[in-house]
């Protein structure tokens, strides 16, 4: 890869190798992937950990994870012909699909549950221009809606379904084996649709195969507990949290998900709105990063799991899947904010501060 500042970014540039493109496939990006890995600063010890380290998801170009899968769906649906793409969302999606579409010349149509979907992800998928459609009813039921509406017309399907998705989030294990020199002993990811603890596995079990990793983390999946059907064994009907974006009853890559449990030796437990909250305020009051609920799921679980005193050292990596500027409402529900007025003079401020 050239080393110069002016060198193309982004996943199917880094990861060209590793993934399914073809001499046809448009190479484009927004500059997603190449995330920063960030050591913990005050989290690592209360984990039971050796090592926390926080993959960055947040930093792509529409604040989370989904613009790596997104960018291969994209380009391999141009490829085919696609001049149209949809997807059902629960937000996150939705906003990728909606930017990449808008930078491809694309229609696109996004499937919401309404009223479910945090303010900050539908203000992107208004500004990026697409097709929004509210459906009365929860995101499993708009995916299926999706999936039949792209059986009978053409669009094209960017879900997690859709196997480009899987490959382009791979790469995200990839830059961690290559960041850390090798992979973590466990991996803690928050689950949804399922889609990303599947990438994530098949990613690492590619690195191994490859000679880039000497460990198979153990992948840790943590759920909402008002949204747990990996946990219980049953489809949830009526999903329900605060982390909006993993509101998921019924995980269309379920079969991946418990794949990757049992293949890593790891688990998929559930972690209640409360406990991702507490994670939600100590990762921005500690640690500095600002991650949306659904992303505090994962570091919500190794507390829980170190107060059960299940964890015993070693290194392990918290996928930070979204921003937390994407989720202004829970942000401002969860704080008593003192703020003072002033004058705008210095002696006004000094008084405000009680200097
Ligand atoms: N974290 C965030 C911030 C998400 O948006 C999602 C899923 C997940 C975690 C879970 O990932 O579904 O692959 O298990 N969001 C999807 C969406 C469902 O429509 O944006 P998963």
């Amino acid at each position: 890869m050239s080393t110069s500042p002016l060198a193309p970014r982004g996943v199917l540039y880094h990861w060209a190798e590793v993934l399914p493109l073809t001499g046809q496939t448009p190479r484009i990006t927004l500059g997603e992937g190449d995330t920063p890995l960030v050591r913990s600063a005050a989290l690592e010890g209360q984990c039971g950990l050796d090592e926390l380290w926080f993959k960055l998801e947040s930093c792509n170009p529409t604040g989370s994870f989904k613009d790596r899968g997104m960018v291969v769906a994209v380009a391999k649906a141009m490829e085919s012909g696609a001049r149209a793409i949809m997807c059902a969302s629960t937000g996150n999606t939705s906003a990728s699909a909606a930017a990449y579409a808008a930078r491809c010349g694309l229609e696109c149509y996004v499937l919401v549950p309404g009223g479910r979907v945090a303010a900050g992800k539908m203000a992107q998928a208004i500004a990026y221009g697409s097709r929004i459609i509210e459906i009365d009813g929860n995101f499993d039921d708009a995916l299926n809606a999706a999936r039949e509406l792209t059986a009978k017309h053409p669009v094209a399907l960017v879900n997690s379904v859709n196997p480009y998705r899987i490959q382009g989030q791979k790469t995200a294990a990839y830059e961690i084996c290559e960041t850390l020199g090798d992979a973590p002993g466990m991996l803690a990811i928050p689950v949804g649709n399922a889609g990303n603890i599947t990438a994530y596995w098949k990613g690492f079990s590619e690195c191994a195969e490859k000679g880039l990793s000497t460990l198979h983390p153990r992948m840790l999946g943590f759920q909402a507990a008002g949204a747990a059907p990996l946990v219980s064994g049953i489809p949830v009907l009526e999903p329900n949290t605060v982390a909006t974006a993993i509101r998921i009853g019924n995980p269309a890559s379920w079969s991946g998900a418990i794949g990757a449990r049992d293949e890593s030796g790891g688990s998929i437990e559930a972690v209640t709105d409360e406990e991702i909250l507490e994670a939600y305020r100590l990762l921005a009051a500690k640690e500095g990063l600002f991650v949306e609920p659904a992303s505090a799921a994962s570091v919500a679980g190794l507390l829980k799991l170190a107060r059960a005193g299940r964890t015993r050292g070693g290194r392990a990596v918290a996928i930070l899947t979204g921003n937390g500027l994407k989720d202004p409402d829970t942000a401002t529900a969860q704080y008593t904010p003192d703020i003072t007025r002033s004058a705008a003079t210095v002696e006004g401020v000094e008084r405000a501060l009680g200097w």
